[in-house]
């Protein structure tokens, strides 16, 4: 059996049509959505990830404004640079790209951005909306799964999942999307005992390693007809690369994402998507 591709290219094509259509509709109330980036220091995985979310946004026509900051800033300029940019009423969204170099703390920087313009949905505020079912801005990464399977018309509810990740941007708000859909949800880690045995058994697994040292799911760890969602990407022997190898596991798969061109384009669509979200949210309560 060969399974279906999901393709986070067509898809993310189809949100950045429907955001562009909601761009032009703002500019008729002259709202111009504008996104603010903050990159520190010079990691280069980091600054192709920027420009590309500067690139989306051009073809949008959301607004920029780029801030790329020294590696050795401080917390407090940091702090400084984050609440001008809460204050400044032509900026709708802020993101600061992670991660962050070593003298800085992620949630001290993450969770000083005003909830409304939180596009990345990482402050506290939105964390928690979202685990009360009250989410208005979600981390990108995850909705952008949520609105693949929504896509491919997938129905995830009573669905076994296994999902191997717990960070703040991917796992955590991914299980809260999931169970909302009625999934049963499992969510592994580093610490995780007989992790082949618990993705044999899952109908579906959205996996987002990100280091083949430590861990590759091949195609005899799946059941057949299995989803897989694969949100690593990492450079191996010169090429990027997943956590599994989309050509083998899509012969056992019903459905599987390729890398590059699955999860990676859904991340810059729902930040437009977001940055949209921010911009009606900033003109309805005037600021
Ligand atoms: N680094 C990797 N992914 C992301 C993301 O979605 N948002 C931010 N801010 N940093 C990231």
């Amino acid at each position: 059996m060969t399974g279906i591709k999901i393709d986070g290219k067509i898809i993310a094509q189809a949100v950045k049509d429907r955001v562009k259509k909601a761009v032009e509709e703002l500019k008729t109330q002259n709202i111009k959505p504008c996104l603010a980036t903050i990159l520190v220091g010079d990691n280069p995985a980091s600054a192709t990830y920027v420009k590309n979310k500067h690139k989306a946004c051009e073809e949008v026509g959301i607004e920029t404004k780029d801030h790329k900051l020294d590696s050795n800033i401080t917390q407090s300029e940091l702090n400084n640079i984050i609440d001008n940019l809460n204050s400044d009423m032509s900026v709708n969204g802020i993101l600061v790209q992670l991660p962050l170099p070593k003298q800085l703390d992620e949630f001290a920087t993450t969770s000083r951005i005003s909830p409304l313009k939180d596009v990345d949905g990482l402050t506290p505020h939105n964390a928690g909306l979202l685990a009360m079912k009250k989410a208005v801005l979600v981390a990108c990464t995850p909705s952008g799964i949520m609105e693949m399977f929504d896509y491919h018309k997938i129905d995830l509810n009573g669905k076994n999942i296994v999902l191997i990740n717990r960070s703040n941007l991917v796992g955590k708000p991914l299980y809260h999307l999931l169970l909302e859909k009625n999934a049963t949800v499992l969510t592994c880690h580093s610490k995780t005992k007989n992790l082949t045995d618990l993705c044999k058994s899952a109908d579906v697994i959205i996996t987002a390693v990100g280091d083949r040292s430590k861990f590759i799911l091949t195609p005899e760890m799946i059941k057949e007809g299995a989803i897989i969602i694969d949100v690593a990407i990492s450079r191996f022997q010169d090429r990027l690369v997943g956590d599994s190898d989309f050509e083998q596991i899509i012969q056992k798969a019903s459905f599987a994402t390729p890398v590059p061109g699955g999860v990676g384009p859904m991340t810059v669509a729902m930040l437009l998507k977001n940055t949209v979200i921010a911009a009606s949210l900033s003109s309805q309560i005037g600021r």
